[in-house]
């Protein structure tokens, strides 16, 4: 899938991995790229069209997509960490978790399907984690939606084979965003993790616009999403930060 010249939408664009896939694909030469949010006055993105979103507000969902019939490429990033588990996490975050990995990303690509057929079938990028194939005391939940969104992104690339639309999962592991180091901080109870461990946005970002052009399906963009990925053919497993290093 070609960028330059493509017309873009990316979900969750006011920070972090969202507001640096905004930016690359047009440093790439896209021709237009709505960078959504459901607080777009936080948007500030010289260059970008901002949209209002919130993907879990079906009203808001349909009226992004008759907003942007000229989207070619559509990127669901938007997401949430709650640090919630199953058993005794609260029930109303683990919906959310849910609500917005993997119902917001379904409402998004129902919404938008129509809209990538007419413009020629276009692409899909799924951003998924690591904790799409294990898991991780602390935040079971958001692993449970990762997983149900990877899922997700390999029925839908066998549902929109037929109208050209390239479907691709983007895997990797943390990542430093202030979400991120946030999570890292209280996890780590006061303790820093080594400098190094937690990739840059910057690096996931590219290796996934280089995935998308180049047709891959899955990305695998880290030592992290590799190790994860071939984790399955073994028992189901926790994830370890010290099993991989980021790359
Ligand atoms: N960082 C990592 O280590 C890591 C690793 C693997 C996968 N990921 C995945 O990468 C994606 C981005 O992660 P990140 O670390 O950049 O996250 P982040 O810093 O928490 O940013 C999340 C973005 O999603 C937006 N968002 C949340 N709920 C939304 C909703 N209902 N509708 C629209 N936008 C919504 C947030 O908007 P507000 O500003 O309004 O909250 C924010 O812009 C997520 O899907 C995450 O699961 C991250």
């Amino acid at each position: 899938m070609r960028l330059h010249g493509a017309t873009a939408l990316v979900t969750g664009a006011n920070r972090d991995l969202g507001r640096h896939f905004a930016e690359q694909l047009l440093h790439r030469g896209a021709a237009k790229v709505y960078a959504t949010a459901r607080r777009p006055e936080l948007v500030d993105l010289p260059g970008a069209e901002v949209l209002p979103l919130d993907v879990t507000d079906p009203a808001s969902v349909a009226a992004a997509a008759a907003a942007a019939g000229d989207v070619d490429v559509l990127i669901n990033n938007a997401g949430v960490s709650l640090g919630v588990n199953l058993v005794g996490g609260d029930l109303d975050k683990i919906r959310l978790t849910l609500d917005t990995h993997f119902y917001g990303t379904l409402a998004m690509i129902r919404a938008f399907a129509p809209v990538l057929a007419g413009n020629g079938g276009g692409a899909i990028l799924n951003v998924l984690s690591v904790l799409s194939f294990q898991s991780l005391v602390g935040n079971n939940a958001y692993a449970v939606a990762k997983s149900a969104q990877w899922a997700l992104t390999n029925g839908v690339r066998l549902e929109l084979a037929d109208q050209g639309t390239l479907v691709t999962g983007l895997v990797f592991g943390p990542t430093a965003t202030e979400t991120m180091k946030a999570y890292a901080d209280k996890a780590l109870e006061g303790g820093t993790l080594p400098d190094g461990v937690l990739n840059d946005p910057v690096d996931i970002v590219r290796t996934a616009l280089d995935g998308v052009e180049a047709g891959k399906i899955e990305i695998l963009a880290d030592d992290f999403g590799v190790a994860a990925k071939a984790s399955l053919t073994g028992d189901p497993s926790g994830f370890v930060l010290e099993t991989a290093s980021a790359g």
